[in-house]
């Protein structure tokens, strides 16, 4: 078994890489590794509507010349998928969006590359908009045919600069709970391998 955690913000060692890194540390400690994908790091274009992968259907996206096709194989490789994304005027940041338009769309093309990974979103903002993000992602998950489990709380988090998040308790609480659930549901459906 493996995790992916991609983390959607522009910052390198941001809050959002820090709720990553409890997940996949927490996942790590119940015996299944994980890699921390930085799309800061991995430059993902926007979705073209061309539709070439409905035509295609060879589980590629017709652009190239970007990170798109190298972390969506990190994807489909990965029994876990975690995206972390900070709030950006309510909303997840366009990067993060940029790779689950394509994603969603090229699993979509090939009868949904998705289809019970288990995962979940994990959001944080310096003050507002972490549901509706957190709601957001979530939809990326439900229409791919995946499956997300809950925790304490919503996987939300509050700070604004870098290492602010780690004051916050009761979010790192949440986000090791939901990294808990995450293995502990791994393991009922795949058994300890
Ligand atoms: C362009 C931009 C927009 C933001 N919009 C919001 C917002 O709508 N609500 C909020 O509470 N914080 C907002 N923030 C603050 C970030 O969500 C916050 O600093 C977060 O911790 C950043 O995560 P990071 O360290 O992983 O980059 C915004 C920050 C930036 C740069």
């Amino acid at each position: 078994m493996r995790a992916i955690a991609i983390c959607g913000s522009p910052r390198e060692a941001g809050n959002t890489e820090i709720l990553l890194k409890k997940c996949l540390e927490t996942l790590e400690s119940e015996g299944i590794p994980g890699e921390l994908v930085r799309l800061s790091e991995n430059r993902i274009e926007p979705c073209s509507a061309c539709e070439k992968c409905f035509k295609n259907r060879d589980k590629k996206c017709v652009i190239t010349g970007d990170a798109f096709q190298k972390v969506f194989d990190k994807m489909i490789e990965a029994d876990i998928v975690v995206v972390g994304s900070p709030v950006y005027f309510g909303s997840a940041t366009a990067d993060m969006m940029a790779l689950l338009q394509r994603a969603g769309y090229v699993s979509k093309a090939n009868g949904n590359m998705f289809s019970r990974k288990i995962g979940g979103p994990i959001v944080v903002a310096r003050r507002a908009g972490q549901n509706f993000t957190y709601a957001q992602l979530l939809y990326w998950f439900m229409i791919g045919d995946m499956i997300v489990p809950g925790s304490t709380y919503w996987n939300v988090a509050f700070g604004r600069a870098i290492g602010e998040v780690n004051n916050d308790a009761e979010g790192i609480k949440t986000v090791v709970r939901f990294a808990e659930n995450l293995a502990w549901l791994a393991k009922k459906l795949w058994g300890d391998g």
